[in-house]
């Protein structure tokens, strides 16, 4: 049986390499989906369809609240109601404390935190309405392990293997999931995070050898390895799955 039959899905980050397979994976799953992306959809607006699915794309920026709300208003219009909200849309940052300047910080932290909590702010009122919702945040590995510091093996990695300002980010994303989660339970809604280890895509495309032999199922993930772990958090039969943040990540980090 489908798993998101009918269900009505913003998938932000749609355009890249994760936010591509999630948007697949849902249109294969029955869902209804605004594609939400600050770049062209491009050939995935056809995938989807040719899967059946009805789709929209909204260019949108998330780390603006006007783009955020006209995204919401504009799926509302189109498909009546928002069960489903995929918050992919990210960007990445390398460098230690000593690289890491006020400015990107702060670029970081919007495009990663601040856009996360716009989105689920400008959904949960329709949710809510409704008694239903699905919210899934894309986290990352880097927001447990504190952003990958470990200048003591090689100082010089560090610059593209270090992630200060990423993995605070994404920490942040963990504290927002948990009480959006606890604060809406008793809405119906759910709320967690996927935080993949290294996955396949155009983010990754530097990503250091010596970082890949890490992984202990010996290779890095494939962005349907994370679709996979968000259609099941986005599914009806996750309802007892709150503030989670599940880890897919080859082994790379247990807690
Ligand atoms: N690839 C990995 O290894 C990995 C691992 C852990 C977590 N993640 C996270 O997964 C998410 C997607 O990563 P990806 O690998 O698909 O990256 P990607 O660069 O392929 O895709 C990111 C997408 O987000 C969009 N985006 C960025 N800022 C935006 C904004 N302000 N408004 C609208 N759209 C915006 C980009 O246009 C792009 O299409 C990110 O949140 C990233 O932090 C990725």
């Amino acid at each position: 049986m489908k798993r998101l039959l009918d269900r009505v899905a913003i998938i932000t980050g749609a355009s890249g390499g994760l936010g591509r397979a999630t948007a697949l994976r849902f249109a294969q799953e029955g869902a209804r989906l605004c594609l939400a992306d600050r770049v062209p959809a491009g050939e995935i607006l056809e995938l989807v369809r040719a899967e059946g699915a009805s789709a929209i794309e909204v260019e949108t920026d998330v780390t603006v609240a006007g783009s955020v709300q006209a995204m919401v208003e504009r799926t509302l219009a189109e498909f009546g109601k928002v069960d489903v909200l995929v918050n992919i849309a990210g960007v990445s940052s390398h460098g230690a404390s000593d690289d890491v300047d006020e400015a990107e910080w702060d670029r970081v932290l919007r495009g990663n935190l601040t856009s996360v909590f716009l989105c689920c702010k400008a959904v949960l009122p329709a949710m809510r309405e409704r008694g239903y919702g699905r919210i899934v945040n894309m986290s990352s590995i880097l927001g447990k392990n504190g952003g990958n510091p470990r200048p003591w093996i090689d100082p010089q990695e560090q610059k593209r293997a270090g992630n200060l300002a990423y993995g605070a980010s994404k920490a942040g994303v963990h504290a927002l999931t948990y009480f959006l989660a606890k604060e809406n339970a008793h809405h119906g809604i759910t709320v967690n995070a996927v935080a993949p280890g290294p996955i396949a895509t155009h983010m990754t495309r530097n990503f250091p050898q010596t970082l890949k032999n890490l992984i202990p199922v010996g290779r890095m993930g494939q962005p349907e390895d994370v679709a996979d772990a968000v259609a099941f958090l986005a599914g009806d039969s996750a309802g007892f799955i709150t503030g989670e943040v599940m880890d897919v990540n080859g082994g790379a980090w247990t807690d």
